[in-house]
């Protein structure tokens, strides 16, 4: 992989860079779009990271389909596909080099995720050494994990620039994820009044009536009616996660349906 990063650089290419764990869908294939139009070359890993998993998380039951994404990577004319096995990410695995995450690590997903940003600050470190980019695209879907790769970035003063692509969602609002394949028909009927709550708690905060805790409030009671039980549904600063002013806003929630846990989040401004 590093070889071939080299002869780029050295042909002056610039290379994109998109991290997945594969099971590929329209959101990740964004992604791979985003990455044609910044870069001359696309690189693509395909990694389920053990480290970013906690004990009872899906790690042996994450689905891997590997052959099915090549063939979407195929259609995309992605330059190279790079599926390390974990001899080669963790070659010393009882002596884990855990990479420092910020204290908004520790919060919302964090708190219900407490091993989860360390390990994906340190995958991501370690793919970033391998492929070399000069451009990392990420999705915002995963609002957190941007801007923990941002200050991993920005700590090791990495040379390479950061994209955070907009949530791909089903037409009728859910946010596509691998996880959605584990909502029964009738779950995925209800799982829309999460963006639509999103949407309503918008124009909540702009309309500038009410505290931005009635607002958390209101919306969590509202899907909770629906059948969900809210983890978290909170408006946050959207560059330290920190207590929001007027301006920078975002709103984040994650939630259950059952087993599968959703996150979705929405920008205000
Ligand atoms: P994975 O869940 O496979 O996601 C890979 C990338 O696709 C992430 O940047 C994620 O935010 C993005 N993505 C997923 N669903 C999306 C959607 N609906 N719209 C836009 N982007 C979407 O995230 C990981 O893998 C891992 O943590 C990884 C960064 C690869 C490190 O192991």
């Amino acid at each position: 992989m590093q070889a071939w990063s080299h002869a780029c650089k050295k042909a002056k290419q610039r290379i994109g860079f998109v991290p997945t764990m594969g099971n590929l869908h329209a959101g990740h294939l964004a992604l791979v779009d985003k990455a044609r139009q910044v870069a001359d070359k696309v690189v693509v890993s395909i990694y389920v990271n053990p480290t970013q998993f906690g004990e009872n998380e899906d790690f042996d039951n994450y689905p891997r389909t590997e052959l099915q994404d090549i063939e979407h990577l195929k259609q995309k004319n992605v330059d190279v596909v790079f599926m390390p096995d974990s001899s080669e990410m963790y070659p010393s695995d009882k002596a884990i080099n855990y990479i420092a995450v910020p204290d908004f690590a520790t919060e919302l997903e964090g708190l219900a995720r407490p091993t989860h940003f360390r390990g994906v600050a340190t995958i991501v470190k370690k793919l970033f050494d391998a492929v070399q980019p000069d451009h990392a695209i990420f999705g915002e879907k995963d609002f957190q994990q941007c801007l923990v790769v941002k200050h991993m970035v920005a700590e090791y003063g990495l040379a390479i620039e950061v994209h955070a692509a907009p949530i791909v969602r089903d037409a009728d609002g859910l946010a596509k994820s691998s996880r959605n394949q584990y909502l029964t028909p009738e779950q995925r009927k209800l799982a829309p009044v999460l963006y639509q709550t999103l949407l309503g708690a918008r124009q909540k905060v702009r309309a500038g009536n009410l505290s931005y805790s009635e607002i958390e409030s209101q919306s969590i009671e509202f899907i909770n009616k629906n059948g969900f039980k809210v983890d978290y549904f909170v408006i946050r600063d959207a560059t330290t996660l920190g207590v929001p002013g007027e301006t920078n806003r975002v709103i984040l929630l994650a939630a259950k349906l059952g087993i599968p846990r959703l996150l979705d989040n929405l920008r205000v401004d």
